[in-house]
C-alpha cells in the first residue's frame, strides 16, 4: 500500500509531564512512544506540543463579503494561529438556508480553505431544516435571538418550532442570546447597556423555556457570569470578553463594537472566575474593513476578528501560569471535536494528526503579525505566543509565516446523506 512518508514529532511534552515520540502516518498518530528513524523527524524538546484547535464559530465571509474576508485568506488566518479545523457561521450573504447555497459554501471551501472546516446551517423561519442536514450541516445556527450583524432575531413561537424540528434530527442548535435595548448606540458603554449582561441572561432563560423538545444546546459567546451559571447545554466564551474591557479604550472606539459587547472591567472578572463552566473558548471571528470600522459609532458593523489570536492570547496566559495547558487543550480542542462528534486530534494511536507547535516564548502583538484580509486586531499590545510549525492530517501545512496548501478535510455532519459536487480546482 502506497503510505505517505512517517513523520516523528520527537520528544513532545504531553500535557501529564512524560516526554514522548509521536509518531504519524496517514493522517494519523500510529505510536507514542520512542519513534523509529523515520522519513522526517521535527525535534519538540524546547517547544510546546498542542493538538490542532477546533474554532466552532468563525465567519469566514467570501462571496460578496471578500474585501473583510474570503477562505483563503481566513484559513491561513486559522492555520497561524494553530486552528486546522473551523466550523464556518451561516449568516453568509445569501444566509445558508437551503441545500443549494449550501452546497455551493462547502465547495467555496473545499477549493481555496487550506484549514479544514465543517458549515453550520441557518435557522431562520424559512429555513429547510431536513434538507440542510441531509446536505451535511454540522449545527445549526448560530441561531439568532436578538439582531445582530448580517442575523435577522427569531421570535420565540418560530425558534420553538424550529428547535423541535432540529431535536427530531438528533441535531444541536447553537444559539446567539442576546436582548436589545432601543436607544441611542452611539459608544461601547451604550452598546453595553443596550446589549446589556442581564438582556443576555433573560435570552439564556427564554430560549430555555422556549425549548419544550429538549433540543441539544449550545450558548455562543456568552460574555457574563450570570448567563453562564444558568446555561443548560454547552457553554462557548471568547478571547474578546476574556481578556478585553471597555474601560481599555475611548468610548468611541468601534474596534470594539462586537455583539455581545465587550463588557467592563468588572464583568470581564466575573466571567474569567467562571472558567472551570466554560466548555469552549471559539473566536467569533468577525472580521469587517478599516473602512467599515472608520463609520460613527452608530453605524459601523459589529465584529471582530479573532481565529489568528485565540490559541495564542491563552498560550501566553499558560505560560504566566494564569491557566494550564490541559485545560486549554480541553476547551479548544477535544470539548470542541467531541462537541461536533469528529475525531478528537491527540498524541495517542489513531488520534487524527492535528497539531501546534509552540515556542516557550510571548511576542507583542500587532496587526501586522496577522493574515486575516481586514488587517487589524482588537487586540493590539496584548501578549501572545504564535505557533512556529503547524500540521494538518499528518502534513506540515505552516512553518515559520510560509503556508503549504493540503486540500482540507469537511467535516459533514450526521445527517449527511450524499456526496456534494466534485470541488474544481
Ligand atoms: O458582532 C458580531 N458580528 N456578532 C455576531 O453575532 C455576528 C458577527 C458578524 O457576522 O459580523
Amino acid at each position: 500500500m502506497d503510505h505517505r512518508p512517517e513523520l516523528v514529532l520527537a520528544g513532545v511534552q504531553l500535557p501529564d509531564g512524560r516526554r514522548k515520540d509521536i509518531t504519524i502516518r496517514d493522517g494519523r498518530v500510529v505510536h507514542a512512544g520512542a519513534g523509529p528513524a523515520a522519513d522526517w523527524v521535527i525535534d519538540c524538546t524546547k517547544y510546546l506540543v498542542l493538538p490542532g484547535a477546533v474554532d466552532v464559530h468563525v465567519h469566514m465571509r467570501g462571496g460578496s463579503q471578500s474585501k473583510k474576508e474570503d477562505w483563503q485568506t481566513g484559513s491561513m488566518s486559522a492555520l497561524a494561529g494553530g486552528v486546522t479545523v473551523v466550523v464556518d457561521q451561516p449568516n453568509t450573504v445569501p444566509p445558508l438556508t437551503a441545500p443549494e447555497v449550501f452546497r455551493q459554501r462547502v465547495v467555496d471551501a473545499q477549493v481555496h480553505s487550506l484549514c479544514s472546516f465543517a458549515v453550520n446551517s441557518a435557522v431562520t423561519p424559512d429555513t429547510q431544516i431536513e434538507a440542510m442536514w441531509g446536505a451535511g450541516a454540522m449545527a445549526f445556527g448560530e441561531t439568532f435571538f436578538a439582531p445582530s450583524s448580517y442575523g435577522e432575531a427569531m421570535g420565540v413561537p418560530d425558534l420553538s418550532r424550529m428547535l423541535g424540528r432540529i431535536h427530531a434530527l438528533g441535531g444541536l442548535a447553537t444559539i446567539h442570546a442576546e436582548s436589545v435595548r432601543p436607544g441611542d448606540d452611539d459608544g461601547l458603554a451604550a452598546h453595553d447597556a443596550l446589549r446589556s449582561p442581564e438582556g443576555e441572561l433573560d435570552a439564556v432563560l427564554a430560549v430555555q423555556a422556549c425549548n419544550t423538545s429538549g433540543c441539544r444546546l449550545h450558548f455562543c459567546h456568552m460574555s457574563s457570569a450570570l448567563s453562564v451559571a444558568a446555561a443548560r447545554g454547552t457553554v462557548e466564551v471568547t478571547p474578546h470578553h476574556l481578556f478585553l474591557s471597555r474601560e481599555k479604550v475611548c468610548d468611541d472606539n468601534t474596534m470594539f463594537k462586537v455583539n455581545p459587547p465587550v463588557r467592563s472591567e468588572r464583568e470581564r472578572k466575573s466571567l474569567l472566575a467562571s472558567w472551570d463552566r466554560i466548555d469552549v473558548i471559539a473566536s467569533d471571528h468577525a472580521p469587517h474593513t478599516k473602512g467599515e470600522k472608520a463609520q460613527a459609532f452608530s453605524q459601523a458593523p459589529s465584529g471582530v476578528p479573532g481565529v489568528e489570536t485565540m490559541v495564542p492570547l491563552l498560550m501566553a496566559e499558560v505560560l504566566e501560569k494564569r491557566i494550564t495547558l490541559p485545560d486549554v487543550i480541553k476547551k479548544t480542542s477535544t470539548t470542541p471535536a467531541a462537541l461536533l462528534g469528529i475525531p478528537a486530534a491527540g498524541f495517542g494511536p489513531g488520534d487524527r494528526a492535528d497539531f501546534a507547535i509552540y515556542p516557550k516564548k510571548a511576542v507583542t502583538l500587532e496587526a501586522d503579525l496577522l493574515h486575516s484580509r481586514c488587517g487589524w486586531t482588537p487586540f493590539e499590545g496584548l501578549r501572545a505566543v504564535f505557533p512556529k510549525t503547524v500540521i494538518r492530517d499528518g502534513t506540515v501545512v505552516y512553518e515559520d509565516g510560509e503556508f503549504t496548501r493540503v486540500s482540507p478535510v469537511w467535516f459533514a455532519g450526521r445527517g449527511y446523506a450524499g456526496r456534494p459536487a466534485p470541488a474544481k480546482r
